[in-house]
């Protein structure tokens, strides 16, 4: 059991916080929000995911998990130290480090000898010795630990993991960050810095890729006639290939996939390598917006001037409630830039974001539908799949449906009179 501060209660702070103290840790997560601490330790918290609210008041209630904005008492007598703040993206595109060095010049004087500070936030390679530099603390180590939760099963990744990475110059320090995870059971990738921070971001563009892989295939499905949820079948069989992230939909979005690719393509260029592949999977990502937008469009008559389109879905992906670079946001933009106007349901939307003042959100899919020439699927809740196509029927003015998500049952839709859309098929 040791004795761990959390620097940062966001969607990675909170949830390691909360598993590390699951896991039998004593962990203290400091934030500089006290509206946020407070309500933390009311048990109300400011993100959506699974599980995480259970964790929480199981941590609070063994006091194993202390809220506090006292970064001094949280540090003082801890052996571990995650550093889960910010990492926007840059002007430049690369990962602005601004948050992470703050904290490390602010930690510096308040860490005991012998202490480890982790990079838990995704940071480009050579952030460690970032760190190190704003410690100037010898007698302390520093690890990157990068995570590899997906929002809205953040739990689930932490506590069930398919591998642990952990990568530093001081091996001990390396081995005493992997033993943190030992209840987790999952194998320990023990490496250098620069090696743990490539491993997080060729992860994650690697799994873009597959998505703007599979989103290409399907363009080309409905070019020549195939249903791409059986290539996906087929495809998927192929161990070598595996079924996960074969998903084709409206793009990629969120608060990793967008800002870590672009990140990756400029670590590539400034170490001599014009990532040219990664490039194309951006690109292919850009025109999938536009693809829906078209398909909209289409369904619509052929123009968006003056038409309503009813959106099913505001997150970037379901049981999240995070709007961060969604695809769905980023369409209906467009759809309102030409001229549409559009409602909104989505089971975490209640008011309107912002930049998107111009839509109507609604407290159910058919009253989105109401007097709809398009219903439009944009992110996959399962709210959608039980919606009646014959009550949407009744609903809209013209049963026309694209299905970004390839989410619905096409025959059922197709049935009850609607025009249906999906992607690849
Ligand atoms: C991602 C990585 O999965 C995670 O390992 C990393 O730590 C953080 O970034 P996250 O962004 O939370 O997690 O969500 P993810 O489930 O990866 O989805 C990212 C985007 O890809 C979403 O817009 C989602 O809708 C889309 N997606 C995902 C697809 O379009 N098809 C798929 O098959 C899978």
């Amino acid at each position: 059991m040791s004795n761990i501060a959390v620097i940062g209660t966001g969607y990675v702070g909170l949830s390691s916080g909360a598993c590390f103290a699951h896991l039998g840790h004593v962990v203290t997560c400091v934030d500089v929000v006290q509206l946020k601490i407070d309500n933390l330790n009311k048990g109300i918290l400011p993100i959506v995911e699974t599980g995480l609210e259970e964790l929480v008041a199981e941590g609070v209630a063994a006091g194993k998990l202390i809220f506090t904005t006292d970064v001094v008492s949280a540090v003082k007598n801890a052996d571990v130290v995650f550093l889960c703040v910010p990492t926007p993206e840059g002007a430049d595109g690369s990962a602005d480090l601004s948050y992470i060095q703050t904290a490390a010049r602010t930690l510096s004087p308040l860490l005991r000898s012998g202490a480890i500070v982790v990079n838990k936030s995704t940071v480009p390679v050579g952030s460690t010795k970032v760190v190190e530099r704003e410690l100037k603390r010898p007698d302390v180590s520093v690890v990157s630990n990068p995570e590899f939760l997906r929002e809205g099963s953040a739990i689930q990744d932490f506590l069930h993991p398919d591998r642990v990475v952990v990568g530093s110059d001081n091996q001990e320090a390396a081995i005493a960050v992997g033993a943190l995870y030992e209840k987790v059971g999952a194998p320990v990738v023990v490496t250098d810095p620069a090696s743990a921070e490539t491993i997080k971001y060729a992860a994650n563009a690697f799994l873009a890729t597959k998505i703007s892989y599979i989103n290409a295939v399907a363009a080309i499905c409905e070019g020549v006639g195939a249903d791409i949820n059986d290539v996906v079948l087929g495809l998927g069989y192929d161990k070598r290939i595996g079924h996960e992230f074969l998903r084709p939909g409206p793009g990629w979005g969120g608060s990793c996939f967008p800002k870590d690719t672009k990140a990756m393509v400029k670590i590539a260029q400034d170490a001599g390598y014009d990532f040219g592949l990664l490039k194309g999977v951006i690109t292919v990502n850009d025109q999938q917006y536009g693809r829906i937008v078209d398909k909209i469009r289409t369904a619509a008559g052929g123009t968006l001037k003056g038409k309503k389109i009813a959106s099913w879905g505001l997150t970037f992906k379901a049981l999240t409630d995070d709007l961060r670079d969604s695809p769905a946001v980023e369409i209906i933009t467009r759809l309102l830039a030409d001229g549409a106007s559009v409602s909104v349901f989505d089971p975490t939307v209640t008011v309107a974001p912002k930049g998107l003042d111009a839509i109507t959100v609604c407290s159910s899919p058919l009253e989105a539908c109401a007097g709809a020439d398009v219903i439009a699927v944009l992110t996959e809740w399962d709210d959608f799949r039980w919606v009646s196509p014959v009550e949407a029927a009744g609903a809209v003015s013209v049963k026309q449906i694209v299905d970004a998500r390839n989410l619905l049952d096409r025959s059922e839709w197709r049935r009850a009179g609607f025009e249906y859309q999906g992607i690849g098929r």
